[in-house]
């Protein structure tokens, strides 16, 4: 338990005492221990510091290279890491290819759509090695694609996704997939800023029991990239129904075509993998920060797969006769690295599901999972929270065995790990809880699942070769078992951390290095560790209790939103003079964005009028993942002598905390109204412990 003493010290933000309690150890059974592919007691030692790099040739010898590489890490230009330097490599060879010869007509993914009379298709690897080549000679015949460009992929949850990531990855080509679910102006902020002259797209999808048009959002795309500047030539149109087009949405000519027309042309035809060099960009994927502006996390193609490959098969203990289900979008890096990459580079069959888990009922993945036998399965604490919430005694209806399951996301609560424990894995199942974030690749903690106990609510040590690290503000060092809450950190470069932000070097440093950087003259990785962006606690026994973001991200259901992006967009009502973004708790999707906005002099408009028009805003240059629970009205904004808005106010005000010292503001009245106003509404009472991101949102400005 926390010492109480520590909480009423005057201790800076970043030190504050968290109180805790311990949770008891749960152990793996025998049965998964003696299948487990890592065993070795011995890892943390070849793992050990002392070995760094060379303990990662372990993970490059996963894969097939063209040419071995020479250099494990060069390191001459920090923080700009190169790894397996002089290797060349083709991800969808390594994918794919490699397969063949003894697993040909394995399944490599099982489709899963949305309506339940649709039947799961399987592909194999011989089909996918098909399809992807055809895919591949119709982006670089057709597109005109070659090695270096971007291609934007907006696409849902379709096996033409991952062909047309692979057929790029075949290709050299730099993929930049942007989540299904955002809005036509995102992608098109995205088009522009990766250089796009390619969108890959689908015409509608199934999505809650309706075939969702998705080909408008294409248009709106084109259109927005337009007035950034970006021309597309070519909209590639994928249809959920071959031959038939579901969407109300014209395809403009001499622009877009179908891709079930385009692909005939090239039909049979093999496209040799390009050899490209292992630290050679293969995708970007873009992820909000502070400030507004998306951020296009790139990675590499050499470092990225082996440690996908690599945290794959010790941490998920994927084996090549599992069949795996990921129920995480592909548009994200966990889709990425953990449906994709990780899992096909192993050879194995990963489910890929159309829908969403509770239509048309609570019991759907289960059927899903006993119909095909999944055994490894992994989900985010807000799809186990929903699952709970209307389906608590499902699980147990169905005739399903896992060995493994995985939460990744967000912090999971305690009781919530217990219900996923005991009701979804049926007690035999382990658990490893992983966290990482898009910039990382792959995972940074999690138990070894055969190796360690888990400890509901923590995600556990670093995994083999990740060594964290928990800095105070000031840079000091905290100890396992100081119980204080500090800044989560990473001792060493790692083969999957991100090489850059595509056209922005400057804030690549300053996001995540300069922070705790040494010397920035130095050449040695030892004084460049990297600053997560997570407040963290680092328990006795070196597991990590990781206690959200410290910076004005706010995770909803395991999504980044920058506060500042949904500012933005609420600035854009007309009416709308001022606007300030913070997260509430909800209980299922644990954060959600509140909105307050303060209306123009003179304006007037009825309140539910200008709700509307906030929402809808946001809705259109975010998407519907944005929507924030609320949006207030209020007079003014509760501001400093200097102007700034104070967001940890409105966000203390939001949860039905208590708002601490407003003496300092220049308008503290302002306070009163909004807190009237605000509690009108009914509220769930103050929890007993604020979140630690709650407590400290609004601080770092
Ligand atoms: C942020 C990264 C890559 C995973 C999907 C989200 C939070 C992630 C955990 C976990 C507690 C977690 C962190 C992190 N997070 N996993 N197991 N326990 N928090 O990727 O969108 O890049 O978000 O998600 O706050 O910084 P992302």
């Amino acid at each position: 338990m926390a010492d109480p003493k520590h909480s009423s010290t005057e201790l800076s933000e970043a030190e504050i005492a968290v109180h805790w309690k311990e949770e008891e150890y749960f152990y793996p059974s025998a049965r998964f221990i003696s299948q487990a592919n890592l065993v070795d007691h011995n890892v943390e030692k070849r793992f050990s510091l002392e070995n760094f790099p060379n303990y990662y040739k372990e993970y490059a010898d996963l894969l097939d290279w063209y040419q071995y590489w020479q250099t494990t890490l060069d390191t001459s230009n920090p923080p700009f890491w190169r790894w397996f330097v002089g290797g060349l490599l083709n991800a969808s060879y390594n994918c794919i290819d490699r397969h063949l010869a003894r697993n040909k007509g394995k399944a490599a993914i099982i489709f899963v759509p949305e309506p339940e009379e649709e039947p799961a298709t399987a592909i194999t690897y011989q089909e996918l090695y098909v399809r992807v080549n055809e895919t591949a000679a119709a982006l670089r015949e057709f597109a005109g694609l070659k090695q270096g460009d971007r291609v934007t992929i907006h696409m849902p949850m379709v096996p033409e996704l991952p062909v047309t990531m692979l057929a790029c990855a075949r290709l050299g080509v730099i993929h930049s997939v942007v989540f299904g679910g955002f809005s036509g102006q995102a992608c098109g902020d995205r088009i522009a800023d990766s250089g796009s002259h390619v969108l890959v797209t689908m015409d509608s999808y199934y999505r809650n029991g309706k075939l969702q048009d998705h080909k408008e959002k294409a248009d709106q795309a084109v259109a927005h990239a337009q007035t950034c500047g970006a021309k597309v030539n070519k909209v590639l149109v994928w249809r959920r129904q071959r031959g038939a087009y579901h969407s109300k949405t014209p395809m403009v000519k001499g622009r877009d075509f179908f891709m079930d027309e385009v692909l005939p042309n090239y039909f049979g035809k093999i496209v040799a993998p390009v050899q490209v060099k292992a630290e050679d960009p293969m995708f970007l994927m873009y992820t909000s920060g502070t400030t507004g502006k998306p951020k296009g996390i790139q990675h590499s193609t050499g470092g990225y797969l082996a440690y996908v490959a690599g945290t794959a098969k010790y941490i998920l203990d994927i084996h090549p006769e599992d069949i795996y289900w990921c129920m995480a979008d592909i548009g994200w890096i966990t889709g990425h690295s953990y449906i994709v990459y990780g899992p096909l580079a192993l050879g194995t069959t990963s489910v890929i599901f159309e829908g969403v888990p509770t239509y048309p009922d609570a019991g759907r993945p289960w059927r899903i999972a006993q119909r095909l036998d999944v055994n490894i399965f992994h989900t985010a604490p807000t799809a186990i929270r929903q699952l709970r919430k209307v389906g608590p005694e499902e699980p147990r209806k169905y005739n399903y065995h896992f060995k493994l399951m995985v939460t990744v996301g967000e912090p999971i609560e305690p009781d919530v790990w217990r219900w996923y424990y005991n009701e979804v894995g049926k007690k035999p199942a382990v658990i490893v809880d992983t966290w990482w974030q898009t910039e990382n690749g792959g995972f940074l903690c999690s138990t070894k699942p055969a190796l360690n106990p888990m400890k509901p609510g923590s995600a556990g040590p670093g995994v083999p070769g990740i060594h964290p690290v928990i800095y105070d503000e000031k840079g000091k060092e905290l100890s396992p078992g100081s119980q204080r809450a500090g800044n989560a950190c990473i001792r060493n470069p790692w083969p999957g951390i991100m090489q850059t932000i595509w056209g922005d070097h400057d804030r690549y440093v300053q996001t995540y290095y300069a922070k705790y950087c040494k010397n920035r003259k130095s050449k040695d990785w030892r004084d460049w560790p990297y600053f997560a962006g997570d407040g963290a606690l680092y328990a006795a026994d070196g597991y990590l209790r990781i206690l959200g973001r410290v910076d004005d991200v706010i995770n909803v259901a395991g999504h980044r939103l920058g506060t500042k992006e949904l500012e933005s967009a609420a600035l854009m009502v007309p009416e709308v003079a001022e606007a300030a973004v913070v997260p509430v708790v909800d209980p299922i999707k644990g954060r959600l964005p509140e909105v307050y906005v303060a209306l123009k002099p003179g304006v007037t408009i009825a309140h539910n009028e200008i709700q509307k028009k906030v929402v809808a805003s946001i809705e259109t240059t975010i998407g519907k993942i944005a929507r924030p629970a609320h949006v207030w009205v209020a007079e003014d904004m509760p501001k400093t002598r200097s102007g700034k808005i104070m967001r940890r106010v409105l966000a203390a005000l939001s949860n039905n905390m208590a708002v601490g010292d407003i003496t300092t503001l220049a308008n503290p009245d302002v306070v009163e109204h909004i807190k009237t106003m605000v509690q009108a509404h009914a509220k769930p009472a103050a929890p007993a412990d604020a979140p630690e991101d709650i407590k400290r949102f609004g601080q770092s400005e």
